[in-house]
């Protein structure tokens, strides 16, 4: 934790950054308190798999991996228990109240040896040229405010050879899912997500707006190459609701 307030200190402050990022970072801040209790009731306790499926892209002999807008240290955690022992984990988000969040889970899990949880922006990454063997992102650079220079930088970090591994909301693949799922995330989402956490910011009507704003499978896909990444392969899961892309330098 006096990682996090240390960085608190030296990080400029919410209101510098652009309108988008602002709006979103209000959000989680209000949120952040439910954010873990949210997710499991409004993915029916998916996103515990997506997350094992996401880690397991990682190159297993990783040193070290960036967790880019690592929220409440999920991705990290799962991360850290599945890596070799060596592996360190950055678990980096732009929010405080998130963050503070993950740090107590990581301090609870034990493992503050292997994961260090610091306040950074995506978009200017405080790390040199080819610092990382990997980055893992989890539903978070659909909320970035510039995605390309976002991935420009996490193809900078990286060293060659090195894996991002991307898991992102994305277009389900079927007709018949497509109805389902845009019935469940402008109806009955909202509901829940006012209900259980009192959202009066409108993250949970943000969310499945920022998704059908988000480019489907091959845009993101094509994004990547076109930020520096050699080869980008991807794989749906549940129907293609969220996709696991894995975009190597
Ligand atoms: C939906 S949460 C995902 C948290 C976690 N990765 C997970 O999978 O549960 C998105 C996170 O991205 C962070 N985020 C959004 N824009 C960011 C930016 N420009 N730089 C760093 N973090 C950002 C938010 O603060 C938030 O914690």
């Amino acid at each position: 934790m006096q990682t996090l307030e240390r960085q608190a200190e030296r990080t400029q402050p919410a209101g510098t950054g652009s309108e988008k990022e602002q709006a979103v970072q209000r959000m989680f801040s209000s949120i952040a308190r439910y954010y873990d209790l949210n997710n499991s009731l409004l993915s029916l306790g998916l996103h515990h798999y997506w997350k094992r499926q996401a880690v397991a892209q990682l190159a297993s002999d990783s040193n070290l991996i960036l967790d880019l807008g690592a929220g409440t240290a999920d991705l990290a955690l799962v991360a850290a228990r599945s890596l070799n022992g060596n592996a360190r984990i950055v678990a980096a988000d732009l929010n405080l109240p998130m963050l503070k969040v993950g740090s107590r889970k990581v301090s609870r899990a034990g493992l503050c040896e292997h994961i260090v949880c610091v306040q950074a922006t995506a978009e200017r990454i405080c790390a040199g040229d080819a610092a990382f063997d990997g980055v893992i992102t989890g539903f978070c650079i659909r909320n970035v405010g510039e995605l390309s220079m976002t991935l420009q930088e996490i193809c900078r970090i990286l060293k060659p050879g090195g894996r991002l591994v991307c898991l992102e909301f994305s277009r389900p693949v079927f007709p018949w899912l497509r109805r389902l799922y845009d019935w469940y995330s402008f109806t009955l989402l909202p509901w829940v997500g006012r209900k259980v956490s009192g959202d009066k910011t409108g993250v949970y009507s943000y969310l499945p707006a920022s998704i059908r704003a988000f480019p489907d499978q091959e845009g993101l896909a094509t994004l990547m190459r076109e930020s520096g990444f050699a080869t980008v392969v991807y794989r749906n899961m549940t129907g293609g609701i969220v996709a696991i892309h894995t975009a190597t330098k």
